[in-house]
């Protein structure tokens, strides 16, 4: 499904990641454990092209993405959850939802059909759907940013430390939310990452290490 060979990515002068190789697969959830620093998130953005790559390549079911634009990646079904959420504050929680179908362009009846799923699978966004952006709470937020990443993550999704800084009840109801998902969407390749190996133990298929930007054996 997703293939990442030797991806290196240097910034502002510092190596962050060293020759990353791996590769996700339809209906696997693979989990990716990293200290703070070790290069989780870099390692995310450098798939979805929102850095710059210095050597590498990614393929997606065999065709090579990485000199795509970002938009061209998300298009193919990539999506991905940032651990920071980036949620617009102004926006209806509905609208911040919808906003990556939109930049794609992507049809009222698609938007509308996806739209359905991601509140059939995480109802309570239903409810807030009115709320602004910027009135929900930090776990609310990372339920937004999840259907947000599930608009477009028709092959591959990628979840961004989901854990960080949920209540245990919420932790729980998220994890739920990630068992509902892979029942409904068999087929999903899942990269889900996080600092603690234990949190991610009961969805975890697949386990990697990162240190200091290189995978090391889980
Ligand atoms: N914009 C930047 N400028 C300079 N260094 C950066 C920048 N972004 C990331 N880094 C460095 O790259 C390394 C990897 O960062 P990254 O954010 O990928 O780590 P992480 O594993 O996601 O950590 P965390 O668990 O804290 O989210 C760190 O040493 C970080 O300081
Ligand atoms: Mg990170």
């Amino acid at each position: 499904m997703l293939e990442v060979k030797e991806l290196s990515v240097e910034i502002a002068g510092v190596q962050v990641l060293r020759e990353l190789g791996f590769s996700l697969r339809a209906g696997v959830c693979t989990v990716l454990i990293g200290r703070n620093g070790a290069g989780k998130t870099t390692t995310l953005r450098a798939i979805m092209g929102l850095l710059l790559r210095q050597k590498g390549s990614i393929y997606l079911d065999g065709k090579p993405v990485h000199d795509l634009p970002s938009h061209a990646r998300a298009e193919l079904g990539i999506g991905y959850s940032p651990e920071d959420r980036r949620l617009i504050g102004e926006f209806s929680i509905e609208d911040n939802i919808l906003l990556p179908a939109l930049a794609l362009n992507m049809s009222a009846g698609e938007r509308k059909r996806r739209l359905e799923e991601v509140y059939e699978l995480l109802p309570e966004l239903r409810k807030l759907r009115q709320r602004p952006g910027g009135g929900v709470s930090g776990g609310q937020g990372k339920m937004v940013a999840l259907g947000r990443a599930l608009m477009v993550a028709d092959k591959v999704l990628f979840l961004d430390e989901p854990f960080q800084g949920l209540a245990p009840a919420l932790a729980l109801e998220y994890a739920r939310t990630l068992s509902k998902l892979r029942e409904h969407r068999p087929d999903i390749a899942l990269l889900v990452t996080e600092s603690s190996p234990k949190l991610l133990d009961e969805i975890a298929d697949e386990t990697l290490q990162i240190e200091r930007g290189v995978l090391t054996a889980a």
